[in-house]
């Protein structure tokens, strides 16, 4: 099995906590809504946590290992660039060029999202043309043992835009990627929420039938079976996504957090891997959009990152929605030793 190297490379994880050790360092600074404390009916409030990634997610462990149905990142991608927001540092993504710091930081990161993931639960890594070709060979290995189960590595989904501009040099860089695994063969996937229709115009092989009502369906032979759709069923998406556009600078979506993601593809996402009522987590939530897709979605969600910029965004764009379930803010001091 190929296994990716680098300078310092560790598999140490930092030691578990007890769940008291873990609870005293998340210091909940605010319940929102005001007076809106857990009654025993409804003892869950989403999270809002600022905090360094580490830091969060082992105050987590204790309490959430093996609970996480969805995870979403979109970690810094090893850019070598401060984002900013007017003045204001939003974060900072510059590594001083040492890939192998940036390697361990991200392999540490994704072996505690791995033990936070529940047995059927789906994990979607975002990254670029930078980093992904490492990133996945490290998730192989986190993985492992998952794909003797069939689960590991399921997609690596290419979401395709416009934006930006186009040198002469090579061709243009136009595409994000986003890594796609699970930890067993039994995890939630609905593709027949987010595919298009089949719809009436031909587009590949498929046989046209019209019946006296005017339905329409398509048929295909294969392997000696003949496989029958109705133009109203829904097709699976592929895994090359060019119908979501970059958040322009224009788009009343935007916020103005530097690297914003568009909400519709992280809707895309939670339609398609969680089912209401379950758990997603994104540890770099920046400007809030999977807490704020999740909470439209009526899935229970922990966001954390830790800016204070990007908690504010987050914040107030949550407390901007026309409805919230209550959620919990949270400062988490960092873990002994550290
Ligand atoms: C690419 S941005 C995320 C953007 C977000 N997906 C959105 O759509 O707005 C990466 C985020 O990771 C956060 N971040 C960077 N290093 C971190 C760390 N060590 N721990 C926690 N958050 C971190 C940054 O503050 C930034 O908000």
């Amino acid at each position: 099995m190929a296994e990716l190297q680098w300078r310092g490379k560790t598999r140490d994880q930092p030691e578990r906590e007890s769940r008291e050790e873990a609870l005293a360092r998340l210091c909940t600074s605010e319940i929102l809504p005001a007076l809106s404390l857990p009654t025993p009916e409804s003892a869950w409030h989403n999270r809002l946590i600022r905090g360094e990634r580490q830091d969060v997610l082992t105050a987590l462990l204790p309490e959430f290992a093996g609970q996480i149905n969805l995870i979403y990142i979109d970690p810094p991608f090893m850019t070598g660039r401060d984002f900013k927001q007017g003045t204001h540092l939003a974060y900072s993504d510059k590594w001083q060029g040492d890939l192998d710091a940036y390697l361990q930081w991200l392999a540490t990161t994704l072996h505690l999202l791995y033990q936070l993931l529940a047995d059927d639960g789906s994990l979607y890594v975002h990254l670029d043309w930078r980093v992904t070709h490492y990133t996945r060979v490290m998730l192989d290995e986190i993985f492992r043992s998952s794909e003797r189960g069939q689960g590991g590595f399921q997609n690596e989904i290419i979401w395709h835009y416009q934006s930006g501009g186009r040198g002469s040099q090579r061709y243009a860089r136009k595409h994000d990627t986003i890594l796609f695994y699970t930890k067993s063969a039994h995890y939630c996937f609905h593709g027949e929420r987010i595919g298009e229709k089949r719809g009436t115009h031909k587009r590949n092989h498929m046989r046209k039938q019209e019946n006296e009502h005017g339905q329409i369906t398509w048929s295909i032979n294969s392997h000696g079976r003949t496989y029958t759709y109705s133009s109203e069923s829904r097709m699976t998406p592929s895994d090359v996504w060019s119908d979501i556009s970059h958040l322009h600078q224009r788009d009343p979506e935007r916020n103005g957090y530097a690297t914003q993601k568009p909400a519709a593809l992280i809707e895309r996402l939670l339609l398609a891997s969680s089912e209401p009522q379950q758990l997603v987590l994104d540890c770099f939530c920046g400007s809030g959009v999977t807490p704020v897709v999740a909470e439209q979605l009526g899935r229970r969600w922990i966001a954390a990152d830790q800016g204070e910029l990007a908690i504010a965004t987050t914040r107030a764009r949550l407390l901007a929605l026309p409805q919230y379930s209550p959620f919990i803010s949270q400062t988490c001091v960092a873990a002994p030793g550290r």
